[in-house]
């Protein structure tokens, strides 16, 4: 098989991932924090070691790290958690629902309303702001087209009209390495470009952000208070957390940072390759961005993206996703709402060839067009 699927997830985990996991399952199973003996205390201990390397690889000097069950889950504690009755929130089109439809909720509850900019540039996020804006949410990179969100300046924009600043960067975290140290809010996912196991996320949260607990129960923690406490991190990791996951993510973040620049060259390599394929074969069209992160959606002349995406994986096991990629609104925008796009995404562990049997695949599709 050819697994070109790794804006879902990566498949290829490296060794010292998988070392880490086995060790893992051997020496940390005990409940983190759940008891005062010396297995859960050495469980709580790597816990903490992974906590302290997050920060490091975001950056984040002045923050604390909340594990999650995921992306999705670290960004619904963000937007829901933070919620200003009254006020109003931005995004971008190119958001993935766990940021449109957390939105969409508290819309619906009549808690916010929210603006989706459909222009990424600074000057149209910044005439989007209203007296009762409070804070932007973006992506770093979008899963279906690669763009960038310049998070650098969207941040300077928080910093002058007061704001807060939530990142998502499912797509971007290991690809790119943006200093993230003044975003109030960085949501994360473990099992993409850090190459971890699926289960575990985090938000990253800067000293002084007030959030409110989105789950309730055993923090381990005051344990005789029924109101749920609401310090960071403890009283936002609710019930056991995912040891394995967890520790699977840190060893993911060593091997990034290790191989960092081995990576970003291998990825600069394959992703001019890919782009450079896609944009010579006449009957595709490309949606997306010249980028870093791996990410090219496109469509093979009037096929429905399922069909493409079946055909290349029965015929050539090749794997990519088609349909929407959970962001319809980047959907709406190029108008392919009902056929989506195939997208093809690329680790640091694809090679020319994989780009290569593509191609090949590809142009094998030209007889099946009109
Ligand atoms: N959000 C993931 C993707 O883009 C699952 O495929």
């Amino acid at each position: 098989m050819i697994y070109l699927d790794n804006g879902a997830t990566t498949y290829f985990k490296p060794y010292e991932v998988k070392q880490a996991v086995n060790m893992a399952m051997n020496l940390y199973t005990a409940n983190a924090g759940r008891g005062g003996h010396k297995l859960a205390q050495l469980s709580a201990e790597k816990i903490f070691e992974v906590r302290e390397k997050v920060l490091k690889f975001f950056n984040a000097n002045n923050h604390s790290c909340i594990f999650t069950s995921g992306c999705t889950n670290a960004l619904n504690l963000g937007i829901l958690g933070s919620v200003k009755q009254g006020g109003h929130v931005i995004t971008t089109y190119l958001e993935h629902n766990s940021v449109l439809r957390p939105l969409e909720y508290l819309k619906g509850l009549g808690k916010i309303d929210y603006t989706v900019v459909e222009n990424v540039d600074i000057s149209h996020i910044e005439n989007a702001i209203l007296p009762n804006t409070y804070m932007i949410v973006t992506t770093q990179a979008s899963n279906v087209t690669g763009e960038r969100v310049d998070i650098k300046q969207v941040n300077k924009l928080c910093k002058k009209y007061n704001l807060l600043h939530l990142v998502d960067t499912a797509q971007g975290a290991g690809h790119i390495f943006d200093n993230l140290n003044d975003v109030d809010m960085i949501a994360f996912a473990g099992h993409k470009g850090l190459y971890g196991l699926g289960g575990v996320g985090g938000l990253v949260v800067k000293n002084g952000v007030e959030l409110k607990p989105i789950l309730f129960g055993g923090t381990g923690t005051m344990s005789e208070s029924l109101v749920q406490p609401t310090n960071i991190p403890e009283g936002f990791e609710v019930g056991t957390v995912a040891n394995i996951p967890i520790i699977s993510v840190g060893a993911g973040i060593d091997y990034v940072m290790k191989n960092k620049s081995y990576i970003l060259k291998k990825e600069q390599k394959l992703n001019s390759a890919m782009r450079d394929m896609l944009n010579n074969l006449d009957f595709i069209t490309p949606y997306f961005t010249q980028n870093s992160v791996g990410v090219y959606s496109f469509n093979v002349g009037d096929l429905d993206s399922s069909y493409v995406s079946d055909y290349l994986n029965e015929r050539f096991g090749i794997c990519t996703r088609s349909g929407l990629h959970c962001a319809p609104l980047v959907h709406k925008h190029f108008g392919t709402q009902n056929r989506g796009m195939v997208r093809a995404s690329l680790s640091s562990d694809n090679t020319l060839e994989d780009i290569k049997k593509l191609e090949i695949a590809l142009k094998s599709l030209k007889s099946y067009l009109k």
